[in-house]
């Protein structure tokens, strides 16, 4: 890859093209090996940083300051103690959430904002979870057993648990798996994805400013195969949170079964998005597009199967692709920008792939010029937000996650034939549908087997409403009072008296 062609650098005191170090035990280390990879903007090819490379040594080193900060200074932190950390860091994280949301721009190539407008989410959700670290208690349940017994039970933390993460939102994936680490009382070892690995960094140190005892969050940057691989099989490792691929999400299965240690599993999707006929169309064309096209596509659930009732579907896809063709694509640093580059070289050969696909399949193309690579745009990773019309769900493009900006658009004319078919994925994470019959809408709520439903909106999110995927999209929920749970253990006490 090249230096940027063109503009002068962007400043960021943790994007100046210097060195970052593996955060182990509270301390900045350098890998064992010595090796070191290099973190990119996708937007312009400007290096940002060399970032230490961890491995399998480096994973053994965060696995045990993990686990002697859960069995030390961490396991005296009572609840209160815990949300007054997780409060410190809420504010650490609302004061230099510019900072942080640069970061993620500057290492994905999101728009800025989007990386802006996430700070009531990612903030709310920081306070959120400082909530639920003293609303965790277990039950005093009467029981039948003979003679005399008192049966209750405590809520314990999981442990030590590995999270992996992908690339397509850096802070709020992070927050995600520190959230309830520190509501719980478990310890961590976090994986970020290597194509952008430095949002998690700099929260890590924000949770040692926060006051979060040395070795409670460690990250450990470093390749999938090799990081990722060996925190996933590893015997000291209690849990593995994994937010990524279905494929990846496969071989993490694998690989914990050595322990047989606690899973989450939050995958991808190929998500039906349902417009009838009687719907508003003029807030279900631009959300539809936006389903898809934000974040360049790279959103787990994306709504990319566009179901339109046949009476209105030319003019519905027509009207979609042209909401596309206005957005205004480029570097995410230019505060107007609405779609970014994708992530990676890697990412872009795979949705121009994709773009070949369709279009052998016999799919009818509307605008999309595929790569766009005019002036500025040359330097990055850009694709035109591309729809497919016409297209039958047996086709590839409307059963593969492509993540990348191309909605398969498949009309409809029956409710039934729409419920099979929009079912007929192996994935489940997200679904909507568009309509104004009160009926229709409870109706399809109930029979799509996916674990959110939006009703006339996409995508929404808060920080107290589960989300998490059913089916190959995976399992556990993020978000709500389920999300602690997935890192406690329930034990049943038991006093004869
Ligand atoms: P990935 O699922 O392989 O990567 C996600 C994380 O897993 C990264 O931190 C990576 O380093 C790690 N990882 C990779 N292989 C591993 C292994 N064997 N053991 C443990 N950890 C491992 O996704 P990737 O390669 O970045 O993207 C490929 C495709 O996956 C994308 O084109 C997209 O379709 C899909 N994807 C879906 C996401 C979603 O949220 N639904 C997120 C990222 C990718
Ligand atoms: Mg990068």
């Amino acid at each position: 890859m090249r230096e940027a062609m063109h503009g002068s650098a962007i400043p960021h005191p943790f994007a100046d093209g210097g060195y970052k170090k593996l955060l182990i035990g509270g301390e900045a280390v350098d890998a064992l090996s010595g090796q070191r990879f290099e973190s990119r903007n996708p937007a312009t090819g400007q290096r940002l940083a060399t970032v230490a490379e961890g491995a399998a040594e480096d994973i053994d080193r965060a696995v045990a300051a993990a686990r002697a900060a859960f069995e030390g200074p961490w396991s005296r932190f009572k609840p209160f103690d815990r949300q007054r950390v997780l409060l410190t860091l809420a504010e650490l994280v609302d004061r230099h959430f510019d900072e942080l949301s640069t970061l993620d721009t500057l290492d994905m190539g999101a728009p800025i904002s989007r990386t802006r407008a996430g700070r009531q989410r990612i903030v709310g959700l920081l306070r959120y979870y400082a909530g639920l670290a003293t609303s965790i208690h277990g039950e005093t349940i009467p029981n039948s057993a003979p003679g005399d017994h008192l049966s209750f039970t405590l809520k314990e933390p999981v442990g030590v648990v590995g999270a992996i993460i992908p690339w397509n939102a850096p802070l709020s994936s992070s927050v995600w798996k520190i959230g309830p680490i520190l509501a719980t009382g478990c310890t961590l070892v976090l994986k970020p994805a290597e194509q952008a690995p430095l949002t998690a960094l700099r929260l890590g140190e924000l949770a040692l400013e926060a006051g979060v005892p040395a070795g409670v969050v460690n990250i450990v940057p470093g390749l999938g195969g090799v990081a990722g691989a060996a925190l996933a099989a590893h015997p000291g490792v209690d849990k593995i949170a994994f937010t990524g691929s279905h494929t990846t999400g496969q071989a993490i299965v694998r690989a914990s079964a050595g322990n047989l240690k606690r899973l989450s599993l939050e995958l991808g999707g190929k998500s039906p998005n349902i417009v009838f006929a009687d719907a508003d169309l003029d807030s279900a064309v631009p959300a539809s597009a936006m389903a898809v096209f934000a974040n360049s596509g790279q959103v787990c659930s994306a709504g990319t199967r566009l179901f339109v009732e046949r009476t209105i579907y030319d003019r519905f896809v027509a009207e979609v692709a042209a909401f596309g063709a206005a957005l205004r694509i480029g570097d995410g640093m230019d505060p107007e920008t609405q779609l970014g580059p994708l992530v990676s070289q890697q990412q872009l050969e795979r949705v121009i792939r994709y773009l070949d696909i369709g279009t052998q399949e016999g799919a009818r193309r509307l605008g999309g010029e595929g790569r766009l690579t005019q002036g500025a745009l040359a330097d990055g990773y850009f694709v035109a937000p591309t729809v497919f019309a016409d297209v039958d769900d047996g086709m590839r493009i409307a059963k593969e996650e492509i993540f990348g900006p191309v909605i398969s658009a498949i009309p409809f004319d029956d409710m039934d034939d729409l419920v099979r078919r929009a079912n007929a994925t192996p994935f489940g994470l997200g679904a909507g549908l568009w309509t104004r019959d009160i009926g229709k809408a409870h109706r399809l709520a109930g029979a799509v087997r996916a674990g959110s439903v939006w009703i006339n909106s996409y995508q929404t999110m808060d920080p107290a409403v589960p989300f998490g995927g059913y089916k190959m999209s995976g399992y556990g929920k993020e978000s709500g009072t389920q999300h602690v749970d997935e890192y406690l253990n329930t034990k049943a006490v038991w006093i004869r008296i």
